[in-house]
């Protein structure tokens, strides 16, 4: 099966080619893009052993004069300096305004290409082929692009678009199991904000937890929905000027838990399955949803492999502080997404304080 999805947007629209294989074909996908010849090609090096020679095969046949550059993995590599030595190799392979950055890897790497390409040159092309599953059904759409500060996550950044969202499922087989599930994560949010049918089919679905046992159709259905649920939530409000803050549902208790561990006890993606859990019970708290659909939400958390708690070390006090510091903070008030029904949510900063402490106790032990 393969799928092409269209991203609209007032000042640009692009595509996200989804099929097996589809890494063997990056060169002829972008050959039609008026991408330049010159391409520079931004992975790690973990992901660039796997798939780097494969890719720079496919953009050579099809005539673009490719140079590698390697950031090492993992997210305190995510920072301005990473951003400078892209430059130099940008400067060392002569790109112009017209050549294009093409990220391979997860949304660190993904990320951090968009945001030098958003820079260089006052902004060349870029593309995005993630390579996991976070990527694919996040990070890679949309084109939320930057690096972290010492004081706080992605708080340097650009909107800027890709030309192109490449997705090859199969490229999933080499990501740990662990990652697998950390995108699984993003999936199910799709299904509490927007796609009640999504949520439905993996409620029925067996081996959700990895690559190795989840069904290929099924996969591909996950990164079509969940790209389109993406797509569509993007082409209403590009820059997050409403609507585009649901796609933070889980996000914010989720980061309080990861940032108050230092990001070394929780992956981004467990992150925010304890946060949808925590934003479940206090939707049904406040009567904004049923405790059943809170609980099927729970249920589908924990059948993927998923952790629901937050962690007991972490006083209720110093998550709430957590939570001010939050970048979705508006005129001092915490903004909570919180579901109304399965496929819905509303966005509200009504939250009591009461409420959110017994919430965040109860989810210690739950
Ligand atoms: N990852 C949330 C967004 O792209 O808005």
């Amino acid at each position: 099966m393969a799928a092409v999805l269209r991203v609209d947007l007032p000042d640009t629209a692009y595509e996200i080619a989804i099929a097996p294989q589809n890494l063997d074909t990056i060169g002829t996908q972008m050959a039609g893009l008026n991408l330049g010849k010159k391409v520079l090609l931004i992975s790690n090096p973990e992901i660039e052993q796997f798939y780097g020679d494969r890719v720079r095969d496919a953009l050579s046949t099809a005539g673009f004069n490719v140079a590698t550059h390697l950031i090492p993995a993992g997210e305190e590599y995510k920072t301005l300096a990473s951003i400078e030595q892209v430059y130099d190799a940008a400067l060392a392979h002569r790109l112009e305004r017209s050549s294009t950055m093409v990220a391979l890897g997860g949304g660190v790497i993904g990320d951090m290409t968009g945001f030098a390409a958003a820079t260089w040159l006052r902004g060349i092309n870029f593309v995005q082929a993630p390579t996991s599953l976070l990527a694919m059904v996040d990070a890679s759409v949309g084109g939320k692009t930057g690096v972290n500060h010492p004081q706080g996550k992605n708080l340097i950044g650009a909107f800027y678009q890709p030309k192109l969202v490449l997705i090859d499922p199969t490229v999933l087989a080499t990501l740990p199991p662990r990652e697998f599930r950390a995108g699984m994560a993003e999936v199910i949010k799709y299904g509490v904000i927007w796609d009640a049918d999504l949520f439905a089919q993996l409620e029925a679905a067996e081996g959700l937890s990895s690559y190795e046992t989840i069904d290929s159709q099924l996969l591909e259905t996950i990164l079509v929905r969940s790209c389109q649920a993406k797509a569509a939530v993007v082409s209403q409000d590009e820059k997050e000027a409403g609507l585009r803050a649901i796609l933070n549902y889980g996000h914010t208790l989720g980061h309080a838990v990861e940032s108050l561990t230092q990001y070394r006890l929780v992956n981004h993606g467990e992150a925010v399955a304890i946060g949808m859990v925590a934003a479940g019970q206090l939707a049904a708290q406040l009567d904004l949803w049923t405790t059943a659909e809170a609980e099927r939400q729970d249920k589908l958390i924990t059948q993927t492999g998923l952790p629901t708690q937050i962690p007991g070390q972490l006083a209720v006090a110093e998550i709430v502080d957590t939570l001010q510091t939050d970048k979705k903070v508006k005129a001092g008030k915490v903004q909570f997404i919180l579901p109304t029904t399965l496929g819905q949510v509303k966005i509200t900063d009504q939250v009591p304080a009461e409420v959110l402490a017994g919430v965040i106790q109860n989810c210690q032990v739950c």
